[in-house]
């Protein structure tokens, strides 16, 4: 199969191709809820670019296209600045690393929020020049009417309720929600509005324990918890999180690696031979053959 998204690896020093494989569709995804239940629960980590999107393949069966790589690629301050062409670019990166997994790109803040008709016309744009299969919004009822705009033109939608971390400013920082019985119901309304508007997933994100249980249990579609409970449909995580990338985490993330150390470790030895030239050896320096 050649599509405009294929990597071609000849050339660079990614992995050889792997065998072709049937890429996990919206409603193959969507089924993995049936009649209240996910019997295997879906694994869902971000990705930003091709390599990683070849490592976590396999693994995995959602890869999101975060807007969280504003902080974590670009070092912004949140993720209110990140720009569409920022997702459009990693976004069709990951396409172009991925083989199994769907793919759905976050909408960056102010691409969505001021009409269906502004978020079809930003939707499409991400899906015509990343290859992915659908796209994630934040914010629940006050969505739900683009949701339903977006789906019934053939745009498949994550939705994304709880903490809403493009809403940082409203909000006032990324404190879990729902600690209020006013908050914990606007959380089961928003999720009800955004399943019932036809999200064929939803991130739940940073909400008290009971609050993730009870929407689970209330939505139809498969939930998605990132600081949530064990008892959503499926769990995503911020990739760098998981690898132990950076110094601060939130509580929610588990570190599975010390990958900042490691770096930082292979650094300091390169630093330190090429300052006393015991780096290049011969093994790495080019002579005329014999
Ligand atoms: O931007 C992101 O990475 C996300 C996930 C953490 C759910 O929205």
């Amino acid at each position: 199969m050649s599509t405009t998204f294929t990597l071609d690896t000849s050339t660079s020093r990614a992995n050889p191709t792997p065998a072709p494989m049937k890429r996990l569709t919206v409603p193959a995804v969507r089924a993995r809820k049936a009649d209240g239940r996910t019997a295997e629960p879906i694994v869902m980590l971000t990705a930003y670019t091709a390599r990683m999107a070849q490592l976590l393949d396999p693994h995995c069966d959602v890869l999101l296209v975060g807007d969280s790589l504003g902080q974590v690629v670009y070092g912004l301050p949140s993720t209110v600045p990140v720009t569409m062409e920022m997702m459009c670019n990693h976004g069709a990166a990951v396409v172009r690393g991925s083989y199994h997994s769907l793919v759905i790109v976050d909408m960056p803040f102010g691409s969505y929020e001021a009409s269906p008709a502004q978020a079809f016309e930003n939707a499409a744009r991400i899906m015509k020049e990343t290859g992915a299969a659908g796209v994630k919004m934040e914010g629940g009822e006050a969505m739900a009417e683009t949701i339903a705009f977006l789906t019934a033109r053939g745009i498949p939608v994550c939705a994304h309720v709880g903490l809403t971390p493009q809403a940082v400013n409203t909000l006032g920082g990324y404190g879990a929600r729902g600690r209020s019985k006013a908050e914990a119901e606007k959380i089961m309304r928003d999720a009800c509005a955004v399943d019932a508007a036809g999200c064929f997933l939803l991130v739940v994100e940073g909400v008290m324990e009971q609050i993730a249980r009870d929407v689970t249990a209330a939505v139809s579609c498969p939930t998605i918890g990132i600081g949530a409970s064990v008892d959503c449909d499926g769990q995503v995580l911020v990739i760098d999180d998981l690898l132990g990338m950076f110094e601060r985490v939130p509580r929610f993330v588990k570190r599975y690696e010390s990958l900042a150390e490691t770096i930082t470790g292979a650094v300091t030895k390169y630093a330190a031979e090429v300052r006393n030239r015991s780096f290049p050896t011969d093994e790495q320096v080019y002579r005329p053959k014999k």
